[in-house]
């Protein structure tokens, strides 16, 4: 019996969305979880960029950052994102190498936060880093790491082809003892 919080295991990279709208109280609890998350020396390097499909201009700069592939289903998603890492540490300049693990936490957080509220987050590497940044004005120092597509989840059926074959194929993951090690690496785990 998996204790696993639901949350966690529930959360899922929808394919298909819904064109109800993320309302703002809704967006802002994403952003909440995200900004409770731990970072190294509390930095807390985590910036994101989002636009929502109600305002077509500021969404299709975004959309006109992702890869094709990633297009053809993330342009369903009433709200799209891009997370940007702040790569030094405000007190001193210094390179904050800590800084893209510390945002992916903050992500996990977000994700895992959307599927409480019924919506699913499916990130991307997928997209053109140096578009992002030159078209939604990043600043030196910070990089995009990521795009994400926000949305409520929708049927596979509006899906065709591989896209469906992919939305619907259960999800996998590793066993435990494929990757966690007591005391030395390659000791498998009795856990
Ligand atoms: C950093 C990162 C990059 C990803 N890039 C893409 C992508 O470009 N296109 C895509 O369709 N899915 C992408 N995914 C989604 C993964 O394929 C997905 O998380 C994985 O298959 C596990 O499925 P699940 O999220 O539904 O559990 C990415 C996920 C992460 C965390």
């Amino acid at each position: 019996m998996s204790t696993v919080n639901e949350s966690i295991k529930n959360r899922y990279s929808a394919l298909s969305f819904s064109a109800k709208e993320i309302d703002e109280s809704t967006l802002k609890e994403l952003f909440e979880a995200a900004r409770w998350s731990a970072s190294c020396f509390n930095e807390q390097p985590w910036n994101f960029i989002f636009a929502s499909q109600s305002n077509k201009a500021n969404y299709d700069r975004i959309l006109n950052c992702l890869a094709p592939f990633n297009q053809a289903w993330a342009k369903s998603a009433p709200v799209l994102m891009i997370s940007v890492a702040s790569l030094k540490f405000t007190i001193n300049q210094k390179n904050n190498t800590h800084a893209i693990y510390d945002l992916g936490q903050a992500m996990a957080n977000l994700a895992i936060k959307s599927t409480d509220l019924g919506l699913s987050v499916h990130q991307m590497a997928g997209f053109d880093p140096n578009k992002a940044k030159q078209d939604l004005k990043i600043p030196d120092d910070f990089q995009a790491i990521c795009a994400s597509a926000i949305g409520y989840p929708d049927s596979t059926d509006k899906l065709d082809g591989e896209l469906k074959k992919r939305a619907e194929e259960p999800r996998s993951r590793k066993e435990l003892n494929d990757f966690v090690f007591e005391n030395l690496w390659g000791n498998t785990c009795k856990l």
